[in-house]
């Protein structure tokens, strides 16, 4: 693999992020929740959200350290986009893909209420052929949307993206980085959510 790990020396402090990024994430949290209460697709999802203020924070940390290309942000596996609608509001135009139809929907909805024009994508994040960097028997949760790829219908294909951010299932984060490694162009971050206090940046020389 060619990515180089970049050490984040970041001390964890919320009241350091902007107050639009604070106001979106409380509003996203009140809306989901209310979604919740009110679906009843709960438990026919893979939806498990990060932890969008320490998301918020490595992408601020990415950006003051200048790691960020000046390119978009596309955040794979996006659910309600609300890393998406982060990274738009730190100034990185950002897109996300998901493939739940019915959570890219409420992602839109919510995007535009908060008045953040990022798009979301229904379709599934991997590039074609990235599927086959997998061994057939492994239980992957990001194989088992088998929709096409969703770089045709945004008109870009990954390689225009400077970062991609993705919360990676346990046990799923090699083959993600696999699929980086071998799709996405030099110099691009990859910032995975790995769980609670667990954030890895890495660079693709
Ligand atoms: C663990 S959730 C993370 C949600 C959001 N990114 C966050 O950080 O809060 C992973 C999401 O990825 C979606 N997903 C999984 N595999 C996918 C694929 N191959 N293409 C598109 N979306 C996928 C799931 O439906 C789920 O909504």
């Amino acid at each position: 693999m060619t990515l180089r790990e970049l050490q984040l020396d970041l001390e964890l402090d919320s009241t350091l992020l902007p107050s639009s990024v604070v106001a979106w994430i409380n509003l996203a949290r009140r809306e989901i929740e209310e979604f919740w209460d009110q679906s009843s697709n709960s438990k026919k999802t893979e939806y498990v959200e990060s932890d969008f203020e320490h998301v918020a924070e490595v992408l601020l940390h990415c950006q003051q350290k200048s790691w960020l290309a000046c390119r978009e942000l596309v955040e794979w596996g996006c659910g309600f986009g609300v890393v998406t609608g982060i990274a738009e509001l730190l100034g990185l135009p950002a897109v996300g893909i998901e493939s739940e139809g019915f959570l890219v929907e409420a992602g839109r909805r919510l995007l535009q209420k908060a008045g953040i024009s990022a798009e979301l994508f229904h379709g599934n994040f991997l590039p074609a052929g990235a599927a086959e960097l997998a061994l057939v028997e492994d239980p992957r949760v990001a194989l088992q949307a088998t929709m096409p790829s969703a770089y045709a219908s945004i008109n870009r294909p990954l390689t225009d993206f400077g970062c991609v951010f993705c919360y990676a299932w346990p046990g799923e984060e090699h083959f993600l980085k696999l699929v980086f490694d071998r799709f996405a162009a030099p110099d691009t971050l990859l910032v995975l959510y790995r769980g609670p206090y667990h954030i890895e940046v890495y660079r693709k020389l």
